[in-house]
């Protein structure tokens, strides 16, 4: 059976895409679906190649008991589209920038991560890096959310989660 592969993506990867990384990776740790789903995230920006994820993720995540200590960030590549399922934007210019490198071939599902959520008032999960430290918990809940969400939709559309 082929693992299902989830890519999350914003501008730095020192924020917002970690954070979804980490909450999505441990619901599926915690759903017992770590060998049915991989998990990763990039950057469309080059400004912090290899570095940790900014102090106030951190925080904010180590509060709410996700370890964010091991990711580092990377940019997206072209390669990413034969390797992903879903690539997952958090915002709609992170998007616009994915859908400038998508081949035509590719097969996945590309979109907006509170695509997924339930809530309504919010489209995009925004950029909290030049901004106080409240928007770093807003972010977190937004994943929350829509980590839910994405998984639920996963379980009910694919094909190999089917038997689970
Ligand atoms: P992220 O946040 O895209 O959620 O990782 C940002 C991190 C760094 C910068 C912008 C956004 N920056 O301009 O360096």
């Amino acid at each position: 059976m082929s693992k299902i592969s989830v890519l999350f993506v914003c501008l730095g990867n020192i924020c917002r895409s970690p954070t979804a990384h980490a909450v999505f990776q441990s619901m599926v740790d915690s759903e017992g679906l770590s060998q049915q789903i991989a998990v990763d995230s990039a950057g469309t920006g080059d400004w912090h190649l290899g570095h940790a994820p900014d102090q106030r993720t951190c925080a904010v995540a180590s509060e709410r008991g996700y370890d964010m200590s091991e990711l580092r960030s990377r940019l997206v590549e072209a390669e990413d589209f034969n390797r992903f399922d879903y690539i997952i934007a958090m915002d709609n210019e992170n998007l616009s920038n994915l859908h400038a490198m998508r081949p035509g071939d590719y097969e996945g599902q590309l979109g907006l991560f509170l695509d997924y959520s339930q809530q309504s008032e919010q489209t995009e999960v925004p950029d909290p890096y030049y901004g106080g430290d409240n928007g770093f918990a807003m972010v977190l809940d937004l994943v929350e959310e829509a980590s839910a969400g994405l998984l639920a939709h996963i379980r009910l559309t694919s094909s190999e989660m089917q038997s689970l």
